[in-house]
């Protein structure tokens, strides 16, 4: 309320109201391009040795054209005909679980469905996906910040996205030649686009998928159970009325956002809310905080999935707006309302779980119920 854009007196500015926040979003004054900022700190989120960047982390028009090269495969027809498999991991991830006495909704649910649907929407071969599970694990240890400085770990994620981009490298490679099922697939040997990805354009844009959809709607799944067991007439409603998932998820998404926070950088001397942004600084855009902001939405605090006004930032908002979203919102919908089918009154063994330690994510690190 008083400091809308607060310069944090280290050269960051940090964004925590939902008006600001979103007009930065759809301000082309602002860059996704952090190499372009003055904070090495900040540069470094963006660091992936010396390979060109996704598309998230670039302004347009580069971004706007390798996006659009995705939107125009990634459809919803694709992604909804994937609903009957999607049901089908989730019970399978159920009955196949370690331990049947306890289940940890992260480490038994969450985390396995996501990374075999998208490795299955990209056509990775079933019998690779193993090896997916294992890098996004370790992807997934690189992103917590009371680890990233610890240079062994730092090394290991370095290795896993390398191995991963030469797997992807690779399987672009054989699927150039012989074509199949799959996104990757339908990218390549598209016959009415004039100009095509180039193998390394294509390699990155394929790893941007597999990243930024694995660990955020891990965090969603585990986001929505926590909050759906802290309010238990939910789960009960969602039990008996399925049809409730899709809102469920979105309070969800505003009021416990797995991404908490944006970055951005300056490309000019910008004033928002009367404060000036100098060119070239880091900027801290707190989603999670423009969620709950009482004067966008009434009741900000209370988790109302029937709630109308329901225009959160948890996908983020502009240009860069979440690619992935209508597929994270599937998984996550089908994986709860599967969940409230089966478990008949979960109780949370530990009510308060440990959290994963991070700047811009937010979920439990396990979340044991019997
Ligand atoms: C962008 C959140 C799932 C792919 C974003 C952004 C947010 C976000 C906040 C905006 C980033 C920015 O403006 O800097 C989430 C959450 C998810 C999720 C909370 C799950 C609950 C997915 C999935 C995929 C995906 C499943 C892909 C399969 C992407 C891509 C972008 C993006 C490619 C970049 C879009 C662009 O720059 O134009 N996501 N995401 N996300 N997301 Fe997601």
């Amino acid at each position: 309320r008083e400091h809308p854009v607060l310069a944090q007196g280290d050269g960051r500015y940090v964004v925590s109201t939902y008006k600001e926040i979103n007009d930065i979003l759809h301000d082309p004054r602002f860059s996704s391009d952090m190499s372009k900022c003055y904070s090495k700190e900040d540069q470094r989120v963006v660091e992936e040795e010396g390979q060109i960047p996704g598309f998230v982390f670039l302004d347009p028009p580069k971004h706007d054209w390798l996006r659009h090269q995705v939107m125009s495969k990634f459809t919803p027809d694709l992604i909804y005909s994937q609903k009957p498999r999607l049901l089908e991991v989730v019970k399978e991830a159920l009955d196949t679980r370690r331990n049947v006495q306890q289940l940890d909704i992260v480490d038994d649910v969450a985390y396995p469905v996501p990374v075999t649907i998208i490795c299955e929407i990209l056509g990775v071969p079933r019998s690779d996906e193993y090896l997916f599970h294992e890098w996004s694990d370790q992807l997934i240890l690189g992103n917590d910040t009371s680890q990233a400085r610890n240079p062994e770990i730092r090394m290991q994620t370095l290795k896993a996205i390398k191995s991963i981009r030469t797997y992807m490298a690779d399987l672009i490679n054989a699927i150039k030649r012989q074509p199949r099922e799959g996104l990757l697939s339908a990218m390549l040997h598209d016959t009415t686009n004039e100009k095509l990805m180039s193998n390394d354009e294509l390699v990155t844009t394929s790893v941007l998928l597999l990243v930024a959809g694995h660990e955020t709607t891990v965090n969603l799944i585990s986001n929505s159970m926590f909050t759906l067991l802290r309010f238990p007439e939910w789960l009960e409603r969602l039990r008996k009325e399925p049809e409730l998932a899709a809102q469920v998820v979105e309070e969800v998404l505003r009021y416990e956002p797995p991404v908490q926070m944006l970055r951005r950088t300056s490309l000019a001397d910008v004033t928002i809310a009367g404060v000036t942004i100098p060119k070239g600084a880091p900027i801290h855009l707190i989603i999670a905080a423009a969620n709950r902001d009482p004067e966008h939405f009434s009741e900000p605090d209370r988790f109302n999935p029937e709630r109308k006004d329901i225009d959160h930032l948890g996908f983020g908002g502009g240009i860069h707006y979440c690619v992935g979203a209508p597929l994270a919102r599937l998984e996550t919908q089908v994986t709860l309302v599967e969940l409230a089918r089966r478990l008949e009154n979960p109780q949370l063994i530990d009510a308060a779980p440990p959290y994963r330690l991070g700047a811009s994510i937010r979920a439990p690190r396990h979340l044991f119920v019997h």
